[in-house]
């Protein structure tokens, strides 16, 4: 469910027409929908149990208007760097919804997290637990932390994508877990307060979750007869979204907060998660106008000004996007296109044989579900500035990150003395 639809023959969001930015901003741009935004988190709030911290994973869309938009409902935070951090503080989340993930904290970071009072340290191995120790007691506090483990479970997604194997370098892994506790107790910087696991993303079965959750919640009893006081469990994100109007659903965040009741079962403990792509990614587009179709000896190709430095999942991941004409097309005959970027790579492509309506350059589209993972992706490979974001409330909509400009990015290097 999202806001970007038509009316009177043109793509809004919400209430603005998508040609009417272009026509303030120019393309390539990003085009968030704050009332997707809320009606995402209203919905994954409602489904899962009450007093959950939702700590939103800020490294699916790190804008600061999309954070503000979600801390304002509540929304806490998951982030993986000294950077995410700042985001997330300066997007308005309190210090203490702030859950730090990441499989490569830094001394730095570890101290920048400490400073602020963060909720908790989710750990990624071994010798995290001393460093964090060792941070902590140069600040003459104790670090709340839960450790990561690896639940060795297939989350049956894109393997770049899929972090719960044993085989994949994120989280303890399970024979090592109540030794890793162990060694942590006799650490004085540090107080374990729960466990955690994220098993990857763009997840479309409800099993892996079952059995994920089954594990941890079986560790806490293990953990607590072992003496330790655990009082928190962090079940990661994950939930995947339909990236195709014709598409089978993936479950429904009521059918994943079913599972995640189900596996509490009375457990006692404050419940984690950390969805990023079920909150945002259907509540953006990326837009861009047709440079050219072009005939090639086998195919027609469509160019667009965007190109994988603005969005790079489908050369990634090889993932599908839906492409819409910012114009609705009425009933004419489709024509099959490959659609690509300007990019010098063949990998700069966002859609292979694609069926659409005829375009021709100057027409507008909308590549769909870029929410997640599209502009904080982003480079500005080939001397592409980055594309610029921006927000949409009912009619209003406003530029939150100016599009980056060439002299911007000349003026971010300097000259070494022997080419002055
Ligand atoms: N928690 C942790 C520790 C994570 O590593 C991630 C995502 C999340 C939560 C949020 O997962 P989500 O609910 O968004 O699935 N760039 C890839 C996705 C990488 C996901 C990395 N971790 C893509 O475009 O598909």
């Amino acid at each position: 469910m999202n806001h970007f639809h038509y009316r009177n023959g043109v793509l809004h969001a919400e209430d603005v027409p998508v040609a009417e930015i272009a026509a303030a901003v120019g393309t390539p741009f990003y085009c968030y929908s704050s009332a997707t935004l809320e009606r995402h988190y209203r919905v994954f709030e409602s489904a899962v149990p009450k007093n959950t911290l939702i700590a939103y994973a800020v490294k699916a869309n790190g804008n600061l208007s999309v954070i503000k938009t979600l801390a304002a409902l509540g929304a806490g935070a998951d982030i993986v760097s000294a950077g995410e951090l700042k985001r997330a503080l300066a997007g308005g989340v309190p210090a203490a919804k702030i859950v730090f993930s990441g499989v490569g904290k830094k001394r730095s970071e570890i101290a920048a997290a400490l400073d602020a009072g963060i909720f908790q340290f989710n750990v990624e191995g071994e010798y995290e637990l001393d460093l964090l120790n060792e941070v902590a007691l140069s600040k003459g506090v104790r670090a709340k932390f839960a450790l990561r483990v690896n639940p060795d479970v297939d989350a049956k997604t894109h393997a770049k994508i899929s972090t719960g194997k044993a085989e994949n370098k994120f989280g303890v892994g399970w024979s090592r877990v109540r030794g890793a506790y162990a060694h942590a107790a006799t650490l004085p910087g540090l107080e374990a307060v729960g466990v955690a696991a994220h098993i990857g993303s763009q997840i479309t079965e409800l099993e892996p979750f079952r059995q994920t959750f089954a594990k941890l919640v079986g560790l806490v009893s293990t953990l607590r007869a072992d003496g330790h006081k655990i009082s928190r469990i962090d079940f990661g994100g994950g939930l995947g979204v339909p990236y195709r109007q014709d598409g089978p659903l993936p479950p429904d965040p009521a059918s994943y907060g079913a599972v995640v009741r189900e596996a509490l079962g009375g457990l006692d403990a404050q419940l984690v998660l950390e969805p990023g792509r079920l909150i945002v990614a259907n509540a953006g587009i990326l837009v861009a106008e047709v440079i050219s179709v072009k005939k090639g000896d086998e195919k027609e190709f469509i160019i667009l000004d965007a190109g994988m430095n603005d969005l790079i999942r489908p050369a990634m991941y090889d993932a599908w996007h839906d492409i819409v004409p910012v114009r609705e097309p009425g009933s004419v005959q489709r024509r099959v296109y490959d659609v690509v970027g300007p990019v010098c790579e063949s990998a700069d492509l966002f859609a292979r044989d694609r069926e659409l309506p005829p375009l021709s350059a100057g027409d507008l589209v909308a590549i769909l579900t870029a929410g997640a993972y599209g502009a904080v992706q982003g480079s500005s490979y080939n001397a592409r500035p980055l594309a610029p974001e921006v927000l949409v409330k009912g009619r209003q909509f406003a530029v939150t990150r100016p599009r980056q400009t060439v002299d911007e990015m000349i003026a971010q290097e300097r000259w070494p003395d022997w080419l002055l």
